[in-house]
C-alpha cells in the first residue's frame, strides 16, 4: 500500500504545523491548500464558478448534491480547468460496496475521496487496496483516501444524544488512529481538532478541515468552526471552504480574500 499515513512519500503533502512566518513566502503552497466546496446543483453553474477561482484555488471539491445531479464526468470537466478534484461522497457501507465506489471514482479521475471512519477498519483498508489496483488498472495515480472521523456540524451534545459518551475531540482522535492502523492518507476533522490529530498522525498526513469560517462570516449549519488562518496554524494541511466563497457576492474575490489573509 502506497501513501500510508505518516510514511512521508505522499506526493503534495504539506501537512506540517507551520508557524505563520514560515508560511509567508509560500504562495503557491496556500493556493493548493484551499479546496472550494462546489456545493452547486448543476454543471453550467459549477463550471461557471471554478472558471472563476483558477489560480486562486487549487482544488475544488465535488459533494453529493453535484455528483448525484452530474455523474461522475463533473470531475474530468473540472479537471480539465486545472483544478485537483477532492470528490467527497462520505462512502459508508460494506467492504464490497466501498471496493466498487472507489474504483469508480478513481476511474472518474478524482485526486482525494472520502470514506466514514465509522465504517471500521475493514472497510478503511478496502478502499486503500481498491484506489491502489484500480489505478493500476485504469494508468492513473491512487486518489488520497481521507477518513472522515466526526462531522463538523456534530458537537458533544449531539454526540451524546447518538450514545456516544466521548466529547467530539475524543472521538476524532480514536478515529483517527483506526484511519491510521488501516493505511489511509489522512482524515477530516475539525479545526478545532486539527492540532490533536496533527499531533497522533505525524507531519506528512493530510488533516483536511471543513468548518472554516472567515471571522464575521455567518456559521449555518457548522458547529466546530474556526478562521482560516487559525486552522492552518492548528495544522491542518487543507482547508475546506464552502459558502463562505460561493454564497459571496463576488466568490473570486471572497477566495483571494482568504488567500490573503493566510499569506500574512
Ligand atoms: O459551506 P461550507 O463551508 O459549510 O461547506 C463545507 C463542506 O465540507 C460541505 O461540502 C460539507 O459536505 C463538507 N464537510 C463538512 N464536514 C465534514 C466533512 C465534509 O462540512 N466533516
Amino acid at each position: 500500500m502506497e501513501d500510508k499515513i505518516g510514511d512521508g512519500k505522499a506526493e503534495g503533502i504539506v501537512g506540517a504545523p507551520r508557524s505563520r512566518s514560515a508560511v509567508k513566502c509560500e504562495t503557491d503552497e496556500m493556493k493548493d491548500r484551499i479546496i472550494v466546496a462546489l456545493d452547486l446543483e448543476d454543471r453550467v453553474s459549477a463550471i461557471e464558478m471554478a472558471r472563476t477561482l483558477v489560480g486562486t484555488a487549487g482544488w475544488v471539491k465535488v459533494g453529493m448534491t453535484l455528483f448525484y445531479a452530474e455523474g461522475p464526468s463533473i470531475v474530468r470537466d473540472l479537471r480539465a480547468l486545472g483544478f485537483k478534484v477532492f470528490v467527497d461522497l462520505k462512502l459508508h457501507d460494506i467492504p464490497h460496496q466501498v471496493e466498487g465506489a472507489c474504483r469508480m471514482l478513481t476511474r472518474a479521475g478524482a485526486d482525494m475521496l472520502t470514506v466514514h471512519a465509522f465504517g471500521g477498519r475493514a472497510m478503511l483498508e478496502t478502499a486503500m487496496k481498491a484506489t491502489a489496483s484500480a489505478a493500476r488498472k485504469f494508468g492513473t495515480v491512487p486518489p488520497k483516501v481521507v477518513a472522515v472521523t466526526v462531522l463538523t456540524s456534530l458537537d458533544d451534545a449531539a454526540l451524546k444524544a447518538m450514545g456516544v459518551e466521548r466529547s467530539a475531540a475524543e472521538q476524532v482522535i480514536m478515529l483517527a488512529g483506526l484511519a491510521r492502523d488501516a493505511g489511509c492518507d489522512g482524515i477530516v476533522c475539525s479545526p478545532n481538532e486539527a492540532a490533536v490529530a496533527r499531533e497522533a498522525l505525524g507531519p506528512d498526513a493530510f488533516v483536511v478541515t471543513p468548518g472554516v469560517r472567515p471571522a464575521g462570516d455567518a456559521v449555518g449549519d457548522q458547529a466546530r468552526t474556526a478562521t482560516p488562518a487559525d486552522a492552518i496554524a492548528a495544522g491542518a494541511s487543507h482547508l475546506v471552504i464552502g459558502r463562505p466563497i460561493t454564497g459571496a457576492p463576488d466568490p473570486a474575490a471572497a477566495a483571494k480574500v482568504i488567500r490573503k489573509e493566510l499569506q500574512s
